[in-house]
C-alpha cells in the first residue's frame, strides 16, 4: 500500500501533473542515536523529589485559561490536607496584592487515591505582563511567575516549544532539559500521551504524580496546551475504571468552554498571532458528533487578519510513514482534511509516532470510493504534517519505517527531540527540529514557513531544508 502510494506518486511527478516546478525527493536522515531501551526515572530520582515542607503544593502546572490569553489555569496537589485553593499573584515579585480562589478535587483509581488537586483560574491578566504567582497560601508557599502572550495581532511574534510522547524516562528528562535551553520558547504545544502511567501494572497513578513533579520546572513557569492522547484514556473495566480519561480530566484541565466546546478534549485558543484548534482524536469525530460540529462551526470563526497563523494540535498523526500506528489517523483525516484545506490550515502537529517525520504540503481530498483517486498530491492550499512523538518514553524509539519513502514524506528521523516554531510576523515562521544529541542551536530539521492567508501560493520557501 505505502510502496504503491510512492510509486504512483513520483510517476505523477515524472509525467508533470502536479502544479509545483521541481519535483521534492524526501530526506530518510541516516543518523541514529545510540538505541538503548529508554528507561524511566526510578521513583527516587532527583527530579521526582516532592519539595521540601509541610503540605508543600506540588506538581504546580499552568495552562491558557481563556479563549485570548487574559487567564490562566493554575493547578497544584496537596497531600497532608487541602489546604488553601487561593492564588496570590501580581505584577511585583513582592507585592502579591491580587487573589483568586480555586477548588480542590480528589479521585481515586482502582486502589490508588491522589491527592488534593486544585484548580484556581486567575482573569483579567494585562496581556504582555511578567506575573508572579504564589500557592500554598497558610502552609508552604511556593512562589512562581509567568509572562502573559501579547494581544493578538497579525505581527506579533511568538516562539513555541513542540514536544510529544514525553514520559518520564532519562531520555524525557535529556529532551526537557534540551527544550529548557532554549530561552526564547514561551509555551509549549503538547501533542498527546503525558506520563505513561497506564503501562505500570494497574496503571499506577504514582506515575501521574512523579511526571507532574518532573515537568513542574517548565510548566509552573509556562503554559503547556494540552491534547490528549491514547495513554491519557486509561479505560481500564478490568480494574472497574471504565470512565475514559478519568486521572487526565482530574489534572489537566483546558479552556473550552470559552471556544464553545463542549469537552475539554477539542477546543481552541489564541496565543499571539496565532489560533491554536486542538483535537481529540480518541473522541468520537463522525460526522453529527459534538466535535464535529464544534469544529464545523469553528474554521470559520478564525479570523485571519488578526491570527494569520492556523495551527491544530492532534495526538494519532493522518501522515505518517513509519511502520508503527501506519493509518491510524486515516478516520480522522477522511472526516476533517476537506476543512484544513478549504481554511487553508498551516501546520498540523501530531505525536502518537515515536520519532519525528515532516511532510510536504499535500493533500489527499479527491477520492470519492469509486474515482480511484487515492494518492495525495501536492496541494499549496494543504498544511504541513508534522509528527512530534519523540519525546523520549519508556516505549522507545520507532525506528521501523517504510520503504521506499513515500513521496508525502519530506524528511524524517528515528532520534527523541522537540522542535521549536518561531513566528516572525504575518508572513513568515521558522521552524526547528532539535535532536537530543545535538548542542541546542543545532537544528537537524529546519523550514522557514509562509503562512498559507497571506501568501497562499507562496512555494518558494517552504519545501526547502
Ligand atoms: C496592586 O498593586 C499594583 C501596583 O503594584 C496596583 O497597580 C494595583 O491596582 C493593585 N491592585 C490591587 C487589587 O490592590
Ligand atoms: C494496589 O493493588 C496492587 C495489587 O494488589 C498492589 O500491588 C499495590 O500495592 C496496591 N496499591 C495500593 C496503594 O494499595
Ligand atoms: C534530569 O535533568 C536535570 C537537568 O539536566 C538534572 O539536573 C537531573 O539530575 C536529571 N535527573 C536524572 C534522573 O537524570
Ligand atoms: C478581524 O480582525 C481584524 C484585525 O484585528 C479586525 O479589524 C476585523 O474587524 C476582524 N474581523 C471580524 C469579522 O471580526
Ligand atoms: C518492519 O515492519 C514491517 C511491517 O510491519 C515488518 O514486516 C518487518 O518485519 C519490520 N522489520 C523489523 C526489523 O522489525
Ligand atoms: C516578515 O519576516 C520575514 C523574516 O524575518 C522578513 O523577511 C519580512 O521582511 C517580514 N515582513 C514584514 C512585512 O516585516
Ligand atoms: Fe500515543
Amino acid at each position: 500500500m505505502v510502496d504503491r502510494i510512492g510509486a504512483a506518486w513520483w510517476c505523477a511527478c515524472a509525467v508533470g501533473m502536479l502544479v509545483v516546478g521541481a519535483c521534492l525527493a524526501g530526506e530518510t536522515s541516516e543518523y541514529r542515536r545510540q538505541l538503548g531501551s529508554a528507561v524511566d526515572m526510578p521513583l527516587d530520582a532527583d527530579v521526582f523529589r516532592a519539595p521540601p515542607g509541610r503540605n508543600a503544593p506540588q506538581q504546580v502546572h499552568i495552562t491558557q485559561g481563556n479563549h485570548d490569553g487574559t487567564a490562566m489555569i493554575i493547578s497544584w496537589v496537596t497531600t497532608i490536607e487541602p489546604g488553601s485553593s487561593t492564588v496570590l499573584y501580581g505584577t511585583s515579585e513582592d507585592n502579591l496584592n491580587f487573589s483568586a480562589d480555586g477548588k480542590h478535587t480528589q479521585y481515586t483509581f482502582y486502589n490508588y487515591t491522589s491527592g488534593y488537586i486544585h484548580h484556581c483560574t486567575i482573569k483579567k491578566l494585562e496581556f504582555d505582563t511578567k506575573y508572579y504567582y504564589a500557592v500554598g497560601i497558610g502552609q508552604t508557599v511556593r512562589k512562581f511567575w509567568f509572562r502573559t502572550p501579547p494581544k493578538s495581532g497579525p505581527d506579533v511574534p511568538y516562539t513555541f516549544g513542540l514536544i510529544g510522547d514525553l514520559g518520564q524516562s532519562y531520555d524525557s528528562n535529556i529532551t526537557l532539559a534540551h527544550y529548557e535551553s532554549n530561552s526564547k520558547a514561551q509555551a509549549v504545544l503538547f501533542v498527546g500521551d503525558l506520563c505513561y502511567a497506564d503501562n505500570y501494572p494497574y496503571h499506577d497513578n504514582v506515575r501521574w504524580d512523579t511526571w507532574a513533579r518532573f515537568v513542574e520546572r517548565n510548566v509552573a513557569y509556562q503554559p503547556w496546551i494540552w491534547t490528549a492522547g491514547n495513554h491519557e484514556i486509561d479505560f481500564a473495566p478490568e480494574l472497574g475504571e471504565t470512565k475514559p480519561f478519568k486521572p487526565y480530566s482530574y489534572r489537566y484541565p483546558t479552556p473550552y468552554k470559552a471556544s464553545g466546546s463542549t469537552a475539554p478534549f477539542w477546543y481552541s485558543v489564541k496565543r499571539a498571532s496565532a489560533y491554536i484548534i486542538v483535537l481529540a482524536s480518541y473522541s468520537s469525530y463522525g460526522k453529527y458528533t459534538p466535535q464535529y460540529k464544534w469544529l464545523e462551526a469553528e474554521f470559520p470563526k478564525v479570523n485571519r487578519s488578526e491570527t494569520p497563523w492556523l495551527i491544530v494540535l492532534l495526538h494519532a498523526p493522518w501522515y505518517n510513514s513509519y511502520n508503527y500506528h501506519y493509518m491510524e489517523g486515516e478516520s480522522m483525516r477522511v472526516m476533517y482534511e476537506p476543512w484544513f484545506v478549504k481554511y487553508k490550515v498551516d501546520l498540523v502537529f501530531a505525536g502518537h509516532v515515536h520519532a519525528y517525520e515532516r511532510t510536504h504540503r499535500i493533500s489527499n481530498v479527491a477520492y470519492n470510493i469509486v474515482n480511484g483517486q487515492c494518492t495525495p498530491v501536492h496541494d499549496q492550499s494543504a498544511p504541513v504534517y508534522i509528527t512530534i512523538g519523540d519525546g523520549g518514553n519508556q516505549e522507545g524509539l520507532a525506528t521501523n519505517m517504510t520503504a521506499p519513502q513515500p513521496g508525502y514524506s519530506a524528511f524524517r528521523e528515528s532520534s527523541f527531540g522537540h522542535a521549536i516554531l518561531d513566528i516572525k510576523n504575518r508572513t513568515h515562521a521558522y521552524y526547528t527540529w532539535h535532536r537530543n544529541q545535538d548542542g541546542n542551536a543545532v537544528a537537524a530539521d529546519s523550514m522557514w514557513f509562509t503562512n498559507r492567508y497571506w501568501q497562499p501560493t507562496d512555494e518558494s520557501l517552504d519545501d526547502s531544508q
